[in-house]
């Protein structure tokens, strides 16, 4: 059979409408430099959503994924697999904590994380304890779960009703915290920094208060670090940043180094919540997802790319700073690590548009929020070629 044109108008014939692609045609990837069909090679500043921390092409991740795909790709959770005890064991060795579930996206950790949550609240005896809470302008997936915890109602309009019993606090409002949370609450989903939000971090009085009220009131704290663990924010886990233990963490996009994995890490009180039955996944942790997990998080400490997070994040943050003084499109500058949200004064897709014919893949998020999700490896040359061609775009829309 003929390849199809990959174009937008085919996209449209043979897919449902639910995204917004650009126009171009990826073939392969080189380190932090993405190449379409026609040889033309763009500095990714997205990472397929900030999924490849190692960028493209790292010799440990294709070596790990070929050794264990010529050994076993799936067999599923009926058996005992190395790789995924290897990887869990990783995983509570980094977080302390102590049982893991792997799951396959995001959406499906969080689903996990609620069920978590009912259980737990159930076992307690007590039948009025069920209400899942979640923070303003949060997101946590589109599963049905996930979505009715998800603040937007972009995401949430025409799929009525949604969970029963959820309801959300607004973010860093203390009152608000006080005012909501009670016995009926199982838990509070949280976002130590919100991604799909904008790059909003959590306050420091908000997450304490949040623990002393968990205390009192025996909910959960969910820490959702699928966009923000894995290392992005300099630490593997974002809510090390703070003297805060979760009881539930959530993880994915990195974990498989771009193969489909997530992970959800309980604490020692949620070891006997799932019984045998309550929850399973047929591909959940894959073995070669598992696999290449591991050399993910290998490498992330061998070539220290959390201190290169630090480091890089740190230099965009003062050169976008200096791009504010001459360029008042430029409205915020958030950044945490290598999670760097830049509010302007447009719709940020005109913005993304415009790198994109210079070569330099940037993201909308928010509606007018520019944001940069670079692999953990994006070194200081590439870094300053991102801020030149944002000085060059800003410069030209100011005419
Ligand atoms: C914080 C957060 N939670 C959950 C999700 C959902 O993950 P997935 O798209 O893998 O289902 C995302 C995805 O962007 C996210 O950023």
């Amino acid at each position: 059979m003929k390849p199809l044109p990959l174009t937008q108008e085919t996209e449209k014939e043979l897919f449902f409408h639910n995204y917004a692609r650009l126009p171009i045609a990826l073939t392969h990837g080189e380190g932090c430099w993405l190449v379409s069909d026609d040889g033309t090679r763009y500095l990714d500043m997205i990472a397929g959503i900030g999924v490849n921390a190692l960028g493209y092409g790292d010799k440990r991740l294709i070596d790990a994924i070929t050794r264990q795909a010529s050994r076993l790709i799936h067999a599923s959770n009926l058996f005992l697999l190395q790789p995924q005890f290897d990887l869990a064991a990783r995983l509570l060795d980094i977080s302390g904590l102590s049982k893991v579930f792997f799951a396959n996206s995001g959406t499906e950790a969080i689903e996990a994380a609620i069920k978590l949550s009912r259980k737990r609240a159930a076992m307690s005896g007590r039948s009025d304890k069920k209400e899942i809470l979640s923070l303003s302008n949060c997101f946590h997936g589109r599963t049905y779960g996930a979505m009715s915890l998800t603040a937007k109602a972009k995401y949430t309009d025409g799929f009525d009703p949604l969970l029963p019993e959820t309801g959300m606090i607004a973010f860093n409002d203390l009152a608000d915290l006080e005012a909501k949370v009670s016995e009926k609450t199982a838990a509070v989903f949280i976002e130590i920094v919100q991604g799909e939000g904008g790059i909003h971090c959590i306050s420091e009085a908000f997450l304490l208060r949040l623990a002393e009220l968990r205390d009192r009131f025996d909910f959960l704290i969910v820490a959702d670090e699928i966009q923000a663990g894995c290392g992005r924010t300099g630490l593997f886990f974002s809510y090390m940043h703070f003297a805060i233990e979760p009881d539930v963490v959530c993880l994915a996009k990195p974990l498989g180094g771009g193969l489909p994995l997530a992970a959800v890490i309980g604490s020692e009180k949620m070891a006997d919540v799932f019984s045998y039955g309550n929850h399973g996944t047929t591909f959940g942790g894959n073995p070669v997802a598992c696999a290449a997990g591991l050399a993910m998080i290998e490498a992330i400490h061998a070539d220290r790319l959390m201190e290169n997070a630090l480091k890089i994040g740190a230099m965009l943050k003062h050169a976008l700073e200096e791009l504010a003084t001459r360029h008042p499109q430029i409205l915020e500058i958030r950044q945490f690590g290598l999670m760097i949200g830049i509010t302007v004064d447009k719709e940020a897709k005109v913005y993304v548009e415009k790198a994109l014919q210079k070569q330099v893949l940037v993201n909308a998020t928010s509606q007018n929020v520019i944001r940069l999700l670079p692999p953990l490896c994006i070194s200081t040359d590439e870094a300053q070629r991102c801020i030149t061609v944002l000085d060059e775009i800003l410069t030209e829309e100011s005419r």
